[in-house]
């Protein structure tokens, strides 16, 4: 069975990534995106989570395949992506990467269309915002390259714990983001944009989730393969793309598969997501507004304060 990992070229040689492929109507390739999808539905799969009468609750979904395949094996499912007015605020409705209809979500004609209909919803949902009407209804939650654009890695971990008040007692969640190869302790914290997340980051979500009774079991395995050591550059290709640079960091995928427990309690996590700033332009506080992180004007108290926020603000998105 798959546990949580890094995407590893050795993936792409196994039988359950070509079937997946095969299934998600996906040319083969070396991707780490298309890995994703992958794990995600080969991790539900294979926990006997895709049957007919089991519930799905879909995060960012885009116009990714997943809630047409999962309702193509007679799930209910409820696929979510943020309001309107913010993904065009963050560019994923200009770049085609986000969902606005039932429709967008069975382009491939995975799901026989009336199925697809009666099985799946579409509605808005803030990641950073889940509102607790959705709490213990469903059998497995999902998200694939989703929750690194929350605004920072403590919103991105309080959508990881807090997500797990949806499922059932033995639910499964299974989200998937971007791993920072290069660094455990410097890397892209907070950004509007997206940020990417460390061992460290993983090694406390993990801890505090098994804590809460959750059951969880992680391999930072990274793979030497050729393919694999092959770092791509902006522009990114499609293949091969196992790899990539965000900013000076080196990257890959990481799958997180997490199994609420019997027990677990209700989760609460509400980090500080207060930055001081002032400074940065209009736009982008409006973003950050729209991400839920709160401001304090007290960066212009300090003389060059601003000046150094902006350099630093500059220095991690280019
Ligand atoms: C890189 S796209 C991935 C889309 C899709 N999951 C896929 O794999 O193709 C990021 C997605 O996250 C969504 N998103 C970003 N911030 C969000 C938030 N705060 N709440 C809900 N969705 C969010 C975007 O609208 C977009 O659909």
């Amino acid at each position: 069975m798959l546990t949580s990992k890094l995407c590893n070229q050795d993936d792409f040689e196994k039988g359950w990534f070509r079937e997946a492929c095969r299934i998600l109507r996906e040319p083969f390739c070396y991707n780490r995106k298309v890995w994703e999808w992958c794990f995600i539905y080969q991790a539900l799969l294979e926990r006997g989570l895709l049957a007919p009468g089991r519930k799905g609750l879909g995060f960012g979904v885009g116009k990714e395949p997943l809630a047409a395949l999962f309702a193509s094996h007679g799930c209910r499912v409820a696929a979510t992506d943020m309001e309107t007015r913010a993904a065009r605020a963050f560019g994923w409705a200009q770049s085609e990467e986000h969902s606005d209809a039932l429709e967008d979500l069975n382009e491939r004609g995975i799901c026989e269309p009336g199925e697809f209909q009666k099985l799946v919803t579409f509605e808005h949902m803030d990641m950073n915002d889940i509102s607790a009407e959705h709490d213990n209804k469903y059998d497995f939650t999902w998200s694939a390259c989703a929750f690194e654009h929350l605004g920072s890695i403590e919103a991105g971990k309080r959508f990881v714990l807090n997500q797990m008040n949806c499922l059932k007692p033995g639910g499964v969640a299974v989200h998937t983001t971007e791993f920072n190869l290069s660094s455990n302790s410097d890397t892209l914290e907070r950004n509007p944009s997206y940020v990417i997340f460390r061992q460290q980051d993983f090694d406390w979500m993990v801890k505090a989730l098994r804590d809460a009774g959750c059951t969880v079991e992680i391999d930072y395995t990274i793979g030497t393969g050729e393919i694999e050591s092959h770092v791509d550059l902006p522009p990114y290709k499609t293949d091969p793309h196992l790899r990539l640079k965000i900013a000076r960091y080196t990257c890959t995928s990481i799958g997180l598969i997490i199994t609420k427990g019997a027990e677990t309690g209700r989760f609460d996590y509400q980090p500080d997501t207060t930055l001081y700033h002032k400074s940065f332009g209009g736009g982008i506080k409006d973003r950050l507004v729209a991400q839920g992180i709160k401001f304090k004007n007290s960066i212009n108290r300090i003389p060059g304060l601003r000046l150094l926020a902006k350099k630093i603000y500059h220095f991690f998105i280019s």
